[in-house]
């Protein structure tokens, strides 16, 4: 009796110092039902389907506080959210290579993070085909976060708020390597950008002008063959024609496969809030959409390297180029850019 009397005290010690730490602003308060997994009727079937992840509320916050978090670096100062930025639909507005910890550059451009769920394999060259594992790659990479899982976990240890974290997402303290990628996967893996007006246009909430229909009707004529409607990929690697910069030594897929032929391709990019996400290509060549058309709409930037359905679009006009870019407009989904699920926050939880 005495004995169970103590263990009783202690799990309410634990418990009340587990609990005590906790706070959230009303603006930050995630409910089970803001997380619950809402499939685009119009979109596949996903390749992540949570399966002993099932989004919960208590583990998407922890996912979110990891995500923002410096403490995931050696030196404390970079966090996901560095890299990734929510207004820019997750990737690096206006950095053409990516900025990590000791203020190194890196060779390649910040992608968006939306819609991982749907994605067979992740980064330019789909060196990673796990979303879970995926975090790992940033963590431990010298120039960008430089730190070691170990390392992580040993922080987070030190740290009351996440012993309350951990115990309200796992019902116990306990903080291991996996727990950590499952809420970073429940967070990033949430991120389903479907709203767009391209969406709406669809299902006839919304309407078109004419250069937005016309830039449709040309895009699935000349681009879609890659960037295939509704995710605007499909999932392969390709040899856009772009000119390798010499100074990277990026050879794209071939890095991955050991394959000759693989030389120079990289995962076809979803368009998806493409308006924001700014530059363009894995090396960040491109400033602006025009850019982008200019390289597309000239036939004499294409070598036999080059993928062959790029010789299919030909000599796009002035007026085609702005009517596709009026276009790709229609993909920027308000709704995924200001989603509050996703904003940072802060010194709260
Ligand atoms: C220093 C900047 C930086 C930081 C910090 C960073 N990332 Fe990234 N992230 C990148 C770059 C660059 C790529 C593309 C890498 C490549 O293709 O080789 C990428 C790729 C990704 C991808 C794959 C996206 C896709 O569509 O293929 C995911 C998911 C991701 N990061 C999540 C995270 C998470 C979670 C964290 C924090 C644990 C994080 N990143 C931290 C720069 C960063
Ligand atoms: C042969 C396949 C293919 C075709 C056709 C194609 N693309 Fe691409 N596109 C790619 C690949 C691959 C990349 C990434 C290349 C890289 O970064 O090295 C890309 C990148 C882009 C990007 C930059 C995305 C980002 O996040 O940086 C835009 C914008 C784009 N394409 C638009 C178009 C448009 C518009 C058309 C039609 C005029 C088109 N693409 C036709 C394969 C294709």
């Amino acid at each position: 009796m005495k004995t169970k009397f103590k263990a009783f005290h202690l799990i309410v010690v634990v418990l009340s110092l587990c609990l005590g730490f906790a706070f959230q602003t009303p603006f930050l308060k995630i409910e089970d039902k803001d997380v619950a997994l809402v499939l685009p009727p119009h979109f596949p079937k996903p390749i992540y389907k949570f399966k002993q992840n099932v989004p919960n509320a208590n583990v998407f916050v922890l996912g979110r506080k990891l995500f923002y978090d410096d403490l995931l670096s050696k030196d404390n100062t970079v966090n996901c959210g560095t890299c990734h930025q929510r207004i820019a639909a997750f990737a690096h507005i206006d950095h053409a290579l990516s900025h990590g910890i000791y203020a190194k550059i890196g060779t390649r451009n910040v992608p968006a993070l939306q819609n991982l769920i749907w994605k067979d394999a992740f980064m330019w060259d789909g060196r990673v085909n796990d979303l879970e594992s995926q975090p790992v790659n940033p963590i431990t990479n010298p120039i960008e976060m430089d730190e070691t899982m170990p390392s992580v976990i040993g922080k987070l240890k030190k740290s009351a708020a996440y012993k309350t974290l951990f115990f309200k997402a796992f019902q116990d303290c306990v903080i291991t390597q996996d727990r950590i990628l499952k809420s970073l996967a429940q967070f990033t893996g949430l991120m389903i950008s479907a709203n767009s007006r391209y969406d709406k246009y669809l299902i006839e909430k919304d309407s078109f002008n004419i250069s937005e229909k016309k830039g449709l009707a040309l895009f699935r004529q000349k681009c879609a063959v890659c960037h295939k409607e509704p995710l605007f990929t499909d999932n392969s690697y390709k040899n856009n024609g772009i000119v390798p910069d010499t100074a990277l030594k990026d050879t794209g897929r071939e890095k991955i496969t050991g394959k000759k032929n693989d030389r120079f391709k990289f995962k076809v990019p979803g368009l998806r809030n493409i308006e924001m996400t700014y530059p363009y290509m894995h090396d960040g060549r491109f400033r602006n959409l025009q850019a982008v058309l200019a390289h597309y709409g000239n036939p004499n930037n294409f070598n036999s390297e080059s993928d062959a359905a790029l010789k299919k679009i030909g000599l796009l006009s002035p007026e085609e180029k702005k009517d596709i870019i009026a276009f790709l407009k229609t993909l920027t989904d308000k709704s995924f850019l200001y989603d509050r699920r996703f904003v940072d926050p802060g010194m709260g939880n």
